[in-house]
Protein backbone atom coordinates (compact mmCIF):
# COMPACT_ATOMS: atom_id res chain seq x y z
CA UNK A 1 0.00 0.00 0.00
CA UNK A 2 2.63 2.53 0.73
CA UNK A 3 4.75 1.36 -1.64
CA UNK A 4 1.90 2.08 -3.94
CA UNK A 5 1.83 5.41 -3.11
CA UNK A 6 5.13 6.21 -3.13
CA UNK A 7 5.26 5.06 -6.51
CA UNK A 8 2.18 7.59 -7.38
CA UNK A 9 3.66 9.97 -5.95
CA UNK A 10 6.48 10.04 -7.38
CA UNK A 11 5.29 8.58 -11.32
CA UNK A 12 5.28 12.46 -12.00
CA UNK A 13 7.58 15.14 -10.80
CA UNK A 14 5.22 17.89 -10.35
CA UNK A 15 4.40 17.66 -7.17
CA UNK A 16 7.86 17.33 -5.44
CA UNK A 17 8.85 20.39 -7.82
CA UNK A 18 6.02 22.61 -6.34
CA UNK A 19 6.81 21.47 -2.77
CA UNK A 20 10.87 22.50 -3.50
CA UNK A 21 9.61 25.63 -4.79
CA UNK A 22 7.51 26.69 -2.24
CA UNK A 23 10.46 25.76 0.57
CA UNK A 24 13.01 28.00 -1.77
CA UNK A 25 10.03 30.80 -2.13
CA UNK A 26 7.78 30.80 1.49
CA UNK A 27 10.74 29.48 4.22
CA UNK A 28 11.10 32.01 6.67
CA UNK A 29 14.92 32.34 6.68
CA UNK A 30 16.60 31.08 3.16
CA UNK A 31 16.38 27.19 2.93
CA UNK A 32 19.08 26.03 1.11
CA UNK A 33 19.59 22.03 2.09
CA UNK A 34 21.76 21.46 -0.65
CA UNK A 35 23.93 24.08 0.00
CA UNK A 36 24.58 22.43 3.35
CA UNK A 37 25.28 19.58 2.01
CA UNK A 38 27.74 20.98 -0.24
CA UNK A 39 29.26 22.89 2.96
CA UNK A 40 29.71 19.52 5.06
CA UNK A 41 31.26 17.98 1.72
CA UNK A 42 33.57 20.68 0.71
CA UNK A 43 34.19 18.58 -3.01
CA UNK A 44 37.06 19.22 -5.16
CA UNK A 45 35.14 18.66 -8.50
CA UNK A 46 36.71 15.82 -9.79
CA UNK A 47 34.74 13.01 -7.36
CA UNK A 48 32.62 10.18 -8.65
CA UNK A 49 29.22 10.92 -6.94
CA UNK A 50 26.28 8.94 -6.28
CA UNK A 51 22.97 10.74 -5.34
CA UNK A 52 20.22 8.42 -4.39
CA UNK A 53 16.48 8.84 -4.38
CA UNK A 54 17.76 11.96 -6.70
CA UNK A 55 14.43 13.47 -7.21
CA UNK A 56 14.27 15.49 -10.65
CA UNK A 57 18.17 15.56 -9.84
CA UNK A 58 18.49 19.24 -9.58
CA UNK A 59 21.49 18.29 -7.21
CA UNK A 60 23.16 17.05 -9.92
CA UNK A 61 22.14 19.41 -12.37
CA UNK A 62 23.58 21.83 -10.18
CA UNK A 63 26.75 20.23 -9.14
CA UNK A 64 27.24 20.19 -13.32
CA UNK A 65 26.60 23.61 -14.25
CA UNK A 66 29.38 24.96 -11.46
CA UNK A 67 32.11 22.99 -13.38
CA UNK A 68 32.01 19.31 -11.04
CA UNK A 69 34.29 16.90 -13.86
CA UNK A 70 33.64 13.78 -11.98
CA UNK A 71 31.35 11.61 -12.95
CA UNK A 72 27.86 12.36 -11.61
CA UNK A 73 25.17 9.65 -11.19
CA UNK A 74 21.43 9.78 -9.92
CA UNK A 75 19.80 6.94 -8.80
CA UNK A 76 16.02 6.51 -7.87
CA UNK A 77 13.16 3.74 -8.02
CA UNK A 78 10.84 6.15 -10.40
CA UNK A 79 11.31 6.05 -13.78
CA UNK A 80 10.15 9.39 -14.65
CA UNK A 81 13.08 10.77 -12.09
CA UNK A 82 15.69 8.42 -13.58
CA UNK A 83 14.83 10.07 -16.96
CA UNK A 84 14.79 13.58 -15.96
CA UNK A 85 18.45 12.85 -14.34
CA UNK A 86 19.71 11.02 -17.36
CA UNK A 87 18.15 14.41 -19.36
CA UNK A 88 20.73 16.45 -18.03
CA UNK A 89 23.89 17.13 -19.20
CA UNK A 90 26.60 15.32 -17.70
CA UNK A 91 24.72 13.28 -15.26
CA UNK A 92 24.05 9.74 -15.76
CA UNK A 93 20.43 8.36 -14.41
CA UNK A 94 20.58 4.23 -12.77
CA UNK A 95 17.46 2.96 -12.12
CA UNK A 96 17.35 0.97 -8.80
CA UNK A 97 16.84 1.11 -4.83
CA UNK A 98 19.08 2.39 -1.90
CA UNK A 99 18.78 -0.92 -0.30
CA UNK A 100 20.11 -3.01 -3.07
CA UNK A 101 22.15 -0.43 -4.97
CA UNK A 102 23.35 -1.34 -8.83
CA UNK A 103 26.98 -0.55 -8.60
CA UNK A 104 30.07 -2.82 -7.36
CA UNK A 105 31.45 -2.20 -3.97
CA UNK A 106 34.10 0.95 -3.35
CA UNK A 107 32.60 2.73 -7.10
CA UNK A 108 32.33 6.31 -5.08
CA UNK A 109 34.05 8.68 -3.89
CA UNK A 110 30.84 10.71 -2.27
CA UNK A 111 27.23 9.44 -1.97
CA UNK A 112 24.61 11.94 -1.10
CA UNK A 113 20.99 10.72 0.07
CA UNK A 114 18.45 13.67 0.39
CA UNK A 115 15.22 13.62 1.55
CA UNK A 116 14.71 10.14 0.51
CA UNK A 117 15.89 7.65 3.47
CA UNK A 118 12.68 8.43 5.52
CA UNK A 119 11.17 6.14 2.41
CA UNK A 120 13.06 3.49 2.48
CA UNK A 121 11.46 0.41 4.54
CA UNK A 122 14.97 -0.94 6.17
CA UNK A 123 17.07 2.43 6.63
CA UNK A 124 19.90 0.55 8.16
CA UNK A 125 20.24 -2.06 5.42
CA UNK A 126 19.97 1.31 2.98
CA UNK A 127 22.97 3.08 4.65
CA UNK A 128 25.39 0.04 4.83
CA UNK A 129 24.77 -0.27 1.09
CA UNK A 130 25.39 3.54 0.80
CA UNK A 131 28.96 2.43 2.87
CA UNK A 132 29.87 -0.61 0.43
CA UNK A 133 29.50 1.30 -3.10
CA UNK A 134 31.84 4.26 -1.09
CA UNK A 135 35.38 3.98 -1.69
CA UNK A 136 37.47 4.09 1.53
CA UNK A 137 38.20 7.81 3.00
CA UNK A 138 35.16 8.81 0.81
CA UNK A 139 32.62 10.77 2.57
CA UNK A 140 28.13 9.60 2.83
CA UNK A 141 26.05 12.35 3.53
CA UNK A 142 22.19 11.96 4.29
CA UNK A 143 19.62 14.56 4.70
CA UNK A 144 16.16 14.02 6.41
CA UNK A 145 13.34 16.17 7.99
CA UNK A 146 12.83 16.40 12.15
CA UNK A 147 9.59 14.25 13.41
CA UNK A 148 6.61 16.05 12.80
CA UNK A 149 7.99 18.67 10.07
CA UNK A 150 5.12 21.30 9.43
CA UNK A 151 2.98 19.91 11.68
CA UNK A 152 0.11 22.19 10.98
CA UNK A 153 0.13 21.78 7.02
CA UNK A 154 0.16 17.65 7.41
CA UNK A 155 -2.92 17.93 9.97
CA UNK A 156 -4.91 19.72 7.70
CA UNK A 157 -4.09 17.55 4.64
CA UNK A 158 -5.01 14.41 7.05
CA UNK A 159 -7.76 15.29 8.35
CA UNK A 160 -9.23 16.64 4.45
CA UNK A 161 -8.26 13.08 3.64
CA UNK A 162 -10.14 11.09 6.49
CA UNK A 163 -13.22 13.34 5.87
CA UNK A 164 -13.29 11.58 2.62
CA UNK A 165 -12.33 8.13 4.19
CA UNK A 166 -8.62 7.79 2.76
CA UNK A 167 -6.20 6.36 5.03
CA UNK A 168 -3.42 6.99 7.11
CA UNK A 169 -0.38 9.28 5.76
CA UNK A 170 2.81 7.11 4.34
CA UNK A 171 4.98 6.00 7.38
CA UNK A 172 8.34 7.83 7.40
CA UNK A 173 11.19 5.32 8.46
CA UNK A 174 13.56 7.64 9.95
CA UNK A 175 14.01 11.31 10.79
CA UNK A 176 16.29 13.71 12.29
CA UNK A 177 15.81 12.35 16.08
CA UNK A 178 16.75 8.54 14.96
CA UNK A 179 19.07 9.11 12.10
CA UNK A 180 22.43 9.86 14.38
CA UNK A 181 22.49 6.79 15.93
CA UNK A 182 21.74 4.73 12.84
CA UNK A 183 24.41 6.25 11.01
CA UNK A 184 26.92 5.98 14.05
CA UNK A 185 26.01 2.47 14.50
CA UNK A 186 27.44 1.35 10.58
CA UNK A 187 29.78 4.58 10.47
CA UNK A 188 31.29 5.29 13.40
CA UNK A 189 31.53 9.22 13.91
CA UNK A 190 29.05 11.19 12.24
CA UNK A 191 29.00 15.24 11.50
CA UNK A 192 25.73 16.77 12.60
CA UNK A 193 24.75 20.10 10.83
CA UNK A 194 20.97 21.09 11.96
CA UNK A 195 18.68 23.49 10.56
CA UNK A 196 15.10 25.10 12.83
CA UNK A 197 13.00 27.13 9.85
CA UNK A 198 9.19 27.55 9.03
CA UNK A 199 7.44 27.72 5.92
CA UNK A 200 5.43 31.07 6.52
CA UNK A 201 2.46 32.18 4.05
CA UNK A 202 0.14 34.93 4.22
CA UNK A 203 -1.99 34.11 1.45
CA UNK A 204 -4.09 30.97 0.68
CA UNK A 205 -2.92 30.29 -2.66
CA UNK A 206 0.51 28.85 -1.96
CA UNK A 207 -0.83 26.63 0.94
CA UNK A 208 -3.16 24.91 -1.14
CA UNK A 209 -0.75 24.50 -3.50
CA UNK A 210 1.50 23.39 -0.67
CA UNK A 211 -1.18 21.08 0.50
CA UNK A 212 -2.18 19.65 -2.41
CA UNK A 213 1.27 18.76 -3.11
CA UNK A 214 1.13 16.44 -0.51
CA UNK A 215 -1.80 14.58 -0.82
CA UNK A 216 -0.79 11.11 -2.49
CA UNK A 217 1.70 11.17 0.70
CA UNK A 218 -1.62 10.62 2.79
CA UNK A 219 -3.65 8.46 0.24
CA UNK A 220 -5.31 10.85 -1.96
CA UNK A 221 -3.62 9.89 -4.91
CA UNK A 222 -3.86 11.51 -8.28
CA UNK A 223 -6.54 9.22 -9.61
CA UNK A 224 -8.73 9.07 -6.53
CA UNK A 225 -12.49 9.79 -6.94
CA UNK A 226 -12.72 12.16 -4.32
CA UNK A 227 -9.81 14.28 -5.09
CA UNK A 228 -11.70 17.07 -6.57
CA UNK A 229 -13.91 17.33 -4.03
CA UNK A 230 -11.23 17.57 -1.05
CA UNK A 231 -9.37 19.81 -3.03
CA UNK A 232 -12.48 22.42 -2.96
CA UNK A 233 -12.88 21.75 0.62
CA UNK A 234 -9.25 22.20 2.17
CA UNK A 235 -9.29 25.70 -0.06
CA UNK A 236 -12.60 26.48 1.50
CA UNK A 237 -11.06 25.47 5.07
CA UNK A 238 -7.81 27.61 4.18
CA UNK A 239 -9.39 30.82 2.52
CA UNK A 240 -11.68 30.53 6.29
CA UNK A 241 -8.69 30.85 7.90
CA UNK A 242 -6.91 33.77 6.61
CA UNK A 243 -10.30 35.56 6.79
CA UNK A 244 -11.30 34.60 10.46
CA UNK A 245 -7.18 35.38 10.89
CA UNK A 246 -7.42 39.07 9.68
CA UNK A 247 -2.80 40.31 9.28
CA UNK A 248 -1.65 36.48 10.70
CA UNK A 249 0.65 34.55 8.83
CA UNK A 250 0.04 30.69 8.89
CA UNK A 251 3.18 30.02 10.56
CA UNK A 252 4.63 26.14 10.23
CA UNK A 253 7.83 24.90 11.82
CA UNK A 254 10.22 22.69 9.65
CA UNK A 255 13.87 21.44 9.30
CA UNK A 256 16.11 18.72 8.76
CA UNK A 257 19.67 17.53 9.68
CA UNK A 258 22.47 17.10 7.37
CA UNK A 259 24.41 14.22 8.93
CA UNK A 260 27.45 12.87 7.35
CA UNK A 261 30.17 10.09 7.80
CA UNK A 262 33.55 9.00 6.51
CA UNK A 263 34.27 5.82 5.56
CA UNK A 264 36.56 4.02 6.93
CA UNK A 265 38.52 0.90 6.14
CA UNK A 266 37.40 -2.34 7.27
C1 LIG B 1 11.30 13.57 -1.49
S1 LIG B 1 12.04 13.02 -2.98
C2 LIG B 1 13.66 13.76 -2.83
C3 LIG B 1 14.33 13.98 -4.15
C4 LIG B 1 15.70 14.66 -4.08
N1 LIG B 1 16.66 13.88 -3.35
C5 LIG B 1 15.57 16.02 -3.47
O1 LIG B 1 16.03 16.23 -2.32
O2 LIG B 1 15.00 16.89 -4.14
C6 LIG B 1 12.37 11.29 -2.68
C7 LIG B 1 12.94 10.55 -3.89
O3 LIG B 1 13.39 9.26 -3.45
C8 LIG B 1 12.98 8.29 -4.40
N2 LIG B 1 12.92 7.00 -3.69
C9 LIG B 1 11.98 6.56 -2.83
N3 LIG B 1 12.30 5.35 -2.34
C10 LIG B 1 13.49 5.01 -2.91
C11 LIG B 1 14.37 3.90 -2.81
N4 LIG B 1 14.08 2.84 -2.01
N5 LIG B 1 15.51 3.89 -3.52
C12 LIG B 1 15.83 4.94 -4.33
N6 LIG B 1 15.04 6.02 -4.48
C13 LIG B 1 13.89 6.07 -3.78
C14 LIG B 1 11.66 8.81 -4.92
O4 LIG B 1 11.32 8.24 -6.18
C15 LIG B 1 11.94 10.31 -5.00
O5 LIG B 1 12.48 10.69 -6.25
Amino acid sequence: MCSYRLDAEYADPTPLKVRIDTHERYSERPDEPAAAVLAALALTGTEQLADIGCGDARFLAQLAASGHQGPLVGIDTSPAMVAAADAIPGVRGVFGSAERIPFDDNSFDVVTARHMLYHVPDPTAALRDFRRITKPGGSVSVVVNHPGTYPHTSELVAAHATTYGVGSAVTMTVDSDTLPEMMTQVFGDVRIHRSDNALVFDTPEPLVRFAEALFTLYGVTPNHPRRQAILTDLREDVEDWFTHHPGHTWRDPKGYIVATAVVEPE
